[in-house]
């Protein structure tokens, strides 16, 4: 695939919220392909780059993209979850700004072998990179509790039991191994697709949440790139689906000094701490314009915040 056929979403607005205040080391935590990083080393010249991606396959491309930039760029596989300690190993630990494009790239989801989409049959594999569990070891291990849980909390399906149910039969006669399998069986559990969605994308939506552990690092590694930050320096972050937003936002609040507590708690217990201001009360969001050229980015939702102190 070449790179330039996935779209960075929001291009312009990330440039502009990038601009450097200071010496222009910034840190793109999921460089994929290297749309957002090739836009900021053009338009701003002194600027350096330090691309992190778990992706090795999306990295050599980015490697071939950005191979004119020279010493300006450093790529390294690694997850967002090492940041700091990527950072400070390649002298970035003091940045002007990072950003984080989360998700999956187009690289990864029209790529039939990588099993992201039933719109093609290939393996469940579902990671990002090539480490870990793949989603049909995932799903051969995981409990039926638990795989409600997946399905409800990362998919938002509210039909998660049936699935579950229909999933656990399913592999007892045999291991689901490829995604037309898993769509079969989910279609078997809630009739076949009739409208525009597929009824099986939730369930997808969900495995690969839940193989790449993609929620559970968010706030961890937001709360890195907070602390990386120069005064100054900016944070942003792109979330393509509304759990991923709802982490970012309640993260950046938490490191903007709000508690960020459950309603109704008896006292403070979250210990905000007041390391940035967000510049984004809501979330910038990309015009009917880009959706209309990139479907893709339809969901996406940018958060900024600046360092303070
Ligand atoms: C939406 S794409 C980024 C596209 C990129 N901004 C561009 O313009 O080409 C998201 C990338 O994040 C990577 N990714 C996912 N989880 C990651 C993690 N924990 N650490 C680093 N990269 C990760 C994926 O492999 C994917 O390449």
């Amino acid at each position: 695939m070449c790179p330039s056929q996935h779209q960075p979403v929001l291009l312009a607005q990330v440039v502009e919220a990038l601009a450097p205040p200071g010496t222009g080391l910034i840190v793109d935590a999921t460089v994929g392909l290297g749309g957002h990083a090739a836009a900021l080393l053009v338009r701003y010249p002194s600027v350096r780059v330090l691309g992190l991606d778990v992706d090795p396959e999306a990295l050599a491309l980015a490697r071939q993209r950005l191979e004119s930039f020279g010493n300006r760029v450093v790529l390294v596989v690694a997850s967002y979850w090492q940041l700091a300690e990527v950072a400070r190993a390649y002298g970035f630990a003091a940045a002007d700004g990072v950003l984080f494009d989360l998700g999956v790239s187009s690289l990864q989801l029209d790529t039939p072998a990588r099993g992201f989409s039933f719109r093609h049959d290939a393996t469940l594999d579902m990671r990002f990179g090539p480490d870990g569990e793949t989603a049909g070891e995932l799903l051969a291990n995981i409990g039926e509790e638990e795989l409600v849980r997946v399905l409800r909390d990362f998919g938002e399906e509210p039909r998660a039991r049936r699935i579950a149910r229909a999933i656990v039969r399913a592999r007892m006669k045999q291991p689901l191994r490829t995604t037309a399998e898993l769509r079969r069986v989910v279609h078997s559990a809630l009739g076949s697709a009739r409208g525009r969605i597929d009824p099986a994308t939730r369930t997808f939506q969900a495995l690969r949440i839940a193989t790449n552990r993609e929620l559970e690092g968010i706030p961890l590694a937001v709360e890195q790139a907070a602390r990386l930050l120069s005064p100054g320096g900016r944070l942003a972050v792109i979330a393509f689906h509304s759990l991923e937003d709802r982490l970012v936002k309640r993260t950046l609040r938490h490191l903007a000094g709000r508690c960020v507590c459950p309603p109704g708690s008896f006292a403070c217990t979250c210990q905000p701490e007041h390391l940035l201001e967000v510049l984004t009360p809501r979330p910038i969001v990309p015009t009917d314009v880009e959706v209309n050229a990139n479907p893709r980015a339809r969901s996406a939702k940018l958060r900024i915040a600046r360092r303070v102190g």
